[in-house]
């Protein structure tokens, strides 16, 4: 933790001169009367100079500003409560605060949307997920970059051309809502209907060759399906800032394969292309008729993006059903000995209704996203008929994101419109008020945020429970980096929001006659605002304006 980092270097150094090597662990503690534990010494109870490191490490935190008291257990778990009054003094400035010193270059390969489908609840968690971690990464100074992945390219197409040839559909009629209908028929007539399936292939063939009128039609469609799907996907609040697809590296793949096959990384296995790697199963990198699978693109797209963008790690963002995907993909990498990155699966649960299955429509088809919106939208509207469209719309996407990534990314989540919209408990429409709250009480005392006095006045329970809240923050945004764990931030923007809102009913801050006392309240509630601004913006949440 940074803002403690002075004090564990020196217990560091201490160790060090007697002979203990590591690095100091500081953790939030459960008990309420400290706030922080170091663990180092428990398995150093029995060391020969256990007394004198513990008077040493005494001695460095009594004369230090930033320790109120510390103790030892039995065991030896250190005990530290902090001194809010010194701390409060390095609290400004989070954004800075935060910024790390050795930087990352990662992408992150989030929303992967299929080509004509629109987008589903399915889509909702890459999405709030993926665009959390990048702008996670992004504050905290690393180099991200963000590739949506299209699926655009190979036999789900060809399914798509072939039925409008067939059924004599123009290309240069089709409209979004007629494509939505084309996909599900024409992928149900090629699993029924043989001749349909070899004209498919067949197309197919034509697509990866570039035949220029197969080209030319998959063009109009991969047109028609990107407008909409910018179209939604700027009403849900997000963008990529590379738009590739398995389009992108179909050149690719003949030369890739060619080599592999001459470095003997590759072999023919009836008619398609395995990995020489033994394996159980083995991996397969091309069907038996040539054509390209899911990893075929996969590897292709890992030699694109080293090519023009430079990382050293790479996060794909999929469903938990993906896992033996990617961890044969990361295995072919390493054989293959291409470009060694840091790669990463980050795998998460399904969205369910109130009985446990998959949210649908009513009928059983995917529930669009665009209408999950609008549902939200309407509820949220119906309880509050006074906000306007912008804060509507704000506190839309805020609904359909704080819900999402409150849960660990890990499990499944039941959807509950009345539970995630109400005003009480950990819900999106709660951490905005508190904001908001906060916002509004120093716009009503038309103050700018003072400077703070010091020595400042003492400070009340509440005021410190929520200042050590803050200070709190490098460790929550420390756990959802390492583990690519949004819901940390999440909560813990609960915890701060409930932590002001204590703290504000308790204080009745309009009212307060000395001066000092009133600066300092009001010092600390645009701190909070700082503080769960910024966890918003980690989040992907905009704080809304009115409420
Ligand atoms: N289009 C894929 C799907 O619908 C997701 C793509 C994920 N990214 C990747 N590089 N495989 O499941």
């Amino acid at each position: 933790m940074n803002l403690l980092k002075s004090i564990t270097d020196q217990i560091c150094n201490l160790l060090l001169s007697k002979g203990i090597n590591e690095l100091v662990d500081l953790r939030v503690s459960n008990i309420d009367s400290c706030d922080y534990q170091i663990n180092n010494l428990v398995k150093y109870q029995n060391h020969s100079d256990i007394n004198l490191i513990k008077t040493n490490i005494s001695r460095l935190l009594d004369s230090s500003d930033l320790i109120e008291s510390h103790n030892f257990t039995e065991n030896q778990f250190l005990n530290l409560r902090i001194n809010a009054n010194s701390i409060i003094q390095n609290l400004e400035n989070v954004k800075n605060n935060v910024l790390r010193d050795n930087k990352e270059s990662v992408i992150i390969d989030y929303g992967g949307p299929n080509i004509g489908k629109p987008l589903h609840v399915g889509h909702l968690r890459p999405l709030n997920i993926g665009r959390s971690i990048y702008l996670t990464n992004k504050i905290i100074g690393n180099d991200i970059n963000s590739d949506i992945h299209l699926g655009d390219w190979g036999m789900p197409v060809a399914q798509i051309i072939t039925y409008c040839e067939l059924e004599g559909i123009s290309f240069d009629e089709l409209t979004i809502n007629m494509l939505e209908e084309i996909y599900p028929n024409a992928s149900k007539k090629y699993s029924s209907d043989n001749d349909f399936k070899e004209k498919s292939q067949e197309t197919n063939k034509k697509l990866s060759s570039g035949e220029k009128e197969v080209f030319s039609n998959w063009k109009k469609i991969s047109e028609l399906t990107l407008t909409s799907l910018k179209e939604t996907l700027l009403i849900l609040n997000h963008d990529f800032d590379y738009w590739w697809g398995e389009s992108s590296v179909n050149d690719l793949i003949p030369d890739m394969l060619q080599n592999l096959e001459n470095e003997g990384k590759i072999e023919k296995d009836d008619g398609a292309f395995i990995s020489s790697q033994i394996t159980d199963p083995r991996i397969l990198i091309t069907k038996s008729d040539g054509s390209y699978l899911y990893i075929t693109t996969d590897l292709a797209t890992a030699l694109l993006r080293n090519k023009q963008i430079s990382h050293e790690k790479v996060l794909y963002v999929t469903d938990n059903r993906q896992k033996l995907h990617f961890e044969q993909l990361f295995e072919s990498l390493s054989f293959f000995d291409f470009p060694s990155k840091e790669y990463e699966h980050v795998g998460f649960g399904t969205i369910n209704d109130s009985n446990g299955n998959p949210l649908k429509t009513r009928d059983g088809g995917n529930l669009k996203l665009v209408d999950l919106y609008e549902q939200a939208y309407n509820y949220i509207q119906e309880i509050n008929s006074t906000l306007s469209e912008t804060d509507l719309h704000c506190l839309t996407n805020t609904v359909l994101t704080y819900s999402d990534l409150l849960t660990n990314r890990k499990t499944d989540y039941k959807f509950d419109l009345e539970k995630f919209t109400s005003v009480s408990g950990k819900t999106g429409i709660y951490v905005q008020y508190a904001q908001v709250r906060a916002k509004k009480l120093i716009e009503t005392l038309s103050e700018q945020k003072p400077t703070l006095q010091i020595p400042s006045t003492p400070l009340g329970p509440l005021d410190r429970k929520l200042i050590i809240a803050l200070a709190n923050i490098e460790f929550h945004l420390e756990l959802s980096l390492k583990n690519n764990e949004p819901h940390h931030l999440a909560n813990y923007l609960y915890d701060i929001s409930n932590a002001f809102n204590t703290f504000y009913q308790d204080s009745n801050i309009k009212k307060i006659d000395d001066d000092a006392e009133r600066n300092q309240k009001i010092f600390i509630t645009s701190l909070f605002i700082e503080y769960s601004h910024l966890v918003m913006s980690c989040l992907g949440i905009t704080p809304v304006e009115k409420m």
